[in-house]
């Protein structure tokens, strides 16, 4: 049995993950904003909502596809938009390109990126989603606009929850952030041989931490750079979700909110799809658990606006809960990452195949062939 192989569910590939990056940046990774109340919120709420359990029906054909905005997908659930996932392993975001699209889901690919949106597209297609931070330089986002119709893109995905950064004060211990590099920082570099080998020096020895691909000319430097890449807006309003809205004629989702009055006021703009999201609980901390959200944005919504969920999900029988309370589908951050870490591109397919198979055995045992078939009847209150 090969090492990823022998982790049996998504907290198995978490416990490789731990060992093989340096401390802060697997806390970088797996940790939240402040107290993590909201992060824990996200997992803690869906596990305080049962299945209830239809049997006598014959799930000899089932089949977990679905369509979302007009894709097609072979499972209810994407990989999420995660920051700097080239520093989790060497050219992450092709690995998680490729695994995602192995397995015929979708993936977003963040703006902050290495591999450019052109060569992802490549390997992803339709299933290929592009995420766009507003900025305070609003012709940086129309630069990302321009890029994403350029490269063919069907659907922008812009985050709504970031008006400035969530507070993770850890990070400023490690020094795992742009700007705060510090002792620390290097002795934990030096006590992950694997990351070290497989991630930094790769890097060094082609001459550096990559550019960001798509940025701006002059706009495009990791580190000592303008840092424009991460110059979030605190002055985006609706009238900018609206422009955007005139400009682009693909599916247009925003992610990151979190109540039916924003949820009315995007749909009032035009948006194809809202992802019911808190960032992984990286953001504001106290902020409402997604999962708790989700019935109050659908109701309010849908169906004329997809509704899409992440947070928290780490099992197969949970995102047949988030189907169930209206979800067209579930959007993972940290699951594949761990994977990513732990082996890959091999180890973040092996944490879509461990979804795969746990949304197979939960459908059976559910009574459920379709992801259509799935209704709130299929859970408790
Ligand atoms: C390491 C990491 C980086 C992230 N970077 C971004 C980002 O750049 N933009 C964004 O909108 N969300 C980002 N997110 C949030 C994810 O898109 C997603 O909302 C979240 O991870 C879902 O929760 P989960 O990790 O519990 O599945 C990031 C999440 C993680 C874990």
């Amino acid at each position: 049995m090969t090492r990823l192989a022998k982790a049996q569910n998504i907290d198995e590939l978490a416990a490789m993950a731990r060992r093989r990056l340096p401390r802060g940046l697997f806390e970088y990774l797996d940790r939240g904003a402040e107290d993590e109340v909201t992060m824990r919120g996200n997992a803690d709420s869906i596990k305080r909502v049962y299945l209830r359990q239809r049997v006598a029906i014959d799930v000899s054909g089932r089949d977990a596809a679905t369509e979302v905005l007009g894709i097609r997908q072979s499972l209810p659930i994407g990989i999420a938009a995660t920051g700097l996932a080239s520093l989790i392993h060497h050219e992450g975001e092709s690995k998680l390109a490729s695994a995602a699209a192995a397995a015929g889901v979708p993936f977003t690919i963040g703006t902050s990126n290495f591999t450019s949106q052109a060569k992802l597209q490549e390997i992803c297609g339709d299933l290929l989603w592009r995420l766009i931070y507003p900025n305070k330089r609003r012709e940086i986002v129309e630069h990302h606009i321009a890029k994403a119709r350029e490269a063919g893109i069907r659907t922008i995905v812009i985050t709504m929850d970031s008006a400035v950064t969530g507070n993770r004060e850890y990070l400023r211990h490690s020094g795992f952030q742009p700007g705060a590099t510090n002792a620390r920082t290097f002795a934990q570099v030096l006590a992950a041989p694997h990351w070290l080998f497989g991630t930094f020096l790769p890097y060094m020895l082609a001459g550096g931490f990559p550019e960001f691909a798509d940025m701006p000319e002059g706009e495009r430097k990791f580190w000592g750079g303008t840092f424009s890449w991460a110059a979030l807006a605190d002055d985006f309003t609706w009238d900018d979700v609206r422009a955007i809205r005139k400009r682009w004629k693909g599916n247009l989702v925003l992610k990151g909110l979190s109540t039916a009055e924003d949820a009315r006021a995007a749909a009032a703009c035009g948006v194809d799809g809202i992802i019911v999201s808190n960032h992984g609980g990286r953001m504001l901390d106290g902020c409402i658990p997604s999962f708790m959200a989700l019935p109050e944005i659908v109701d309010a919504v849908a169906p004329g606006v997809t509704v899409m969920v992440d947070g928290g999900f780490k099992r197969g029988a949970d995102v047949l809960k988030a189907i169930a309370l209206g979800a067209a589908s579930v959007w993972v951050g940290r699951a594949t990452l761990y994977g990513l870490a732990a082996g890959g591109e091999a180890g973040a397919a092996r944490a879509l195949a461990i979804f795969r198979a746990e949304i197979d055995r939960a459908m059976a045992l559910l009574g459920c062939g379709a992801i259509a078939d799935i209704g709130r009847g299929h859970v408790t209150a």
